[in-house]
């Protein structure tokens, strides 16, 4: 059907008669009330979806508790003999899997500590400095206590995961580990 009358169509943004829109509106004019309405339809639809959305949600938060529910314990896994760890030495093992390394540290002859070795800011591998009682990432210079693998300093805003440790009889082994936030 031809426009006889655009104003009787449609209605300028600013409100300003058709005939004194620039050119550009007049060749292509806007109907704002038209072009602003929400039927019924529309709402319920967005409602429906949102809704929908929501439980999905719902049932995914559900599948994931479920699912870690089911997820193995973590293995125990014997890292070494005591006597092959020096007092204020370190040695690499990898727990709970083969490609998650990790530091287990013996800063005094009482005292043993384990902790990933994945730095919690961007995965840089840390290095243990215990004559400084910390842990240390060169590529962003952040530092973790030694003592509890919190921060002290630099970007890291998460702890070092920290691995249980058991010494049975003579060896020190990997019960789990301990993800803190
Ligand atoms: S990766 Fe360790 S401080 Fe950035």
């Amino acid at each position: 059907m031809p426009k006889t009358d655009p104003d009787a169509l449609s209605q300028m943004p600013d409100g300003q008669p058709y005939a004194d829109q620039p050119r550009w509106r007049q060749d292509f004019p806007v109907d704002v009330p038209q072009d602003t309405y929400i039927s019924r339809r529309e709402f319920a639809k967005f409602l429906v979806l949102t809704s929908a959305a929501f439980t999905t949600g719902q049932f995914w938060i559900l599948w994931e508790n479920w699912r870690r529910q089911q997820e193995p314990a973590a293995p125990v896994l014997k890292i070494a003999e005591l006597a092959q760890i020096p007092v204020g030495g370190s040695l690499v093992f990898h727990y709970p899997t083969p490609d998650e390394p990790c530091l287990l540290i013996r800063p005094d002859a009482n005292t043993l500590r384990a902790y990933s070795q994945k730095c919690t800011h961007l995965s840089c591998a840390v290095v243990p400095e215990v004559e400084r009682n910390l842990l240390a990432c060169p590529c962003h210079h952040g530092y973790f206590s030694l003592a509890t693998g919190e921060v002290l300093e630099g970007p890291p805003q998460r702890p070092l995961p920290q691995i249980v440790l058991e010494v049975r009889e003579t060896a020190v082994y990997a019960v789990g580990v301990e993800l803190r936030t």
